[in-house]
């Protein structure tokens, strides 16, 4: 059984949460590829985790291109997506809400429809705000920016860890 792993990042965080997903699944005896969305070619492969980092609410447009230029290859073969977003420690947001479920980009619910996807999670993200170009690096050093998206690395590698486990076993063969 083999599997692709594509992601879409910005600034990194987002390719490791794949690469921990790749060697998570691989420890279950699949064979696994782990690609940025622009170097990934589906065919040939059996099963698919697509992912993206989220920015103002959406997945990154290569992410979303490439859910769409392969969605017959896809919707024809198990897939999971993946998006990393929040960043700071707050598991609630001030409505109650879980923070991941309300940090879901938008574009999941349709992205899921569209290639009948098994499941989606989002996971917490990382921010370095020495790393961000232009006004993105401006922004989360402003009071206001800072509040809204606190610099670390958020990711949960529990969390990612057991959701890719999830994954490879109901891949093994029955
Ligand atoms: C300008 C900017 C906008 C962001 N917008 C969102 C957002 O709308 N929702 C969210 O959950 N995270 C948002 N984030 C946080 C990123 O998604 C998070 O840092 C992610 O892990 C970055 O992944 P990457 O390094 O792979 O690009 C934003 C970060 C920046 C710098």
């Amino acid at each position: 059984m083999r599997v692709l792993v594509a992601y879409a990042t910005k600034y990194g965080a987002t390719a490791g949460i794949a690469e921990r997903i790749g060697e998570t699944l691989g420890r279950t005896g699949l064979e696994v590829d782990v690609r940025p969305v622009a170097e990934a070619e589906p065919a040939g492969y059996d099963a698919f985790v697509v992912g993206s980092a989220a920015y103002a609410g959406h997945w990154r447009k290569e992410a979303r291109k490439f859910v769409k230029h392969h969605h017959d290859e896809l919707d024809t073969h198990p897939v999971w997506l993946f998006s990393s977003g929040p960043v700071g420690t707050e598991t609630e947001d001030a409505k109650g809400r879980d923070v991941r479920e309300a940090s879901t980009p938008k574009d999941v619910a349709g992205l899921t429809e569209a290639v009948h996807a098994r499941g989606h999670r989002t996971f917490f993200g990382k921010l370095d705000p020495d790393a961000l170009k232009g006004p993105e690096g401006l922004v989360t050093k402003l009071p206001a920016g800072k509040k809204m998206l606190p610099s670390g690395d958020f990711r949960d590698w529990d969390d990612i860890e057991h959701w890719a486990e999830a994954i490879g076993k109901e891949l093994q063969p029955a």
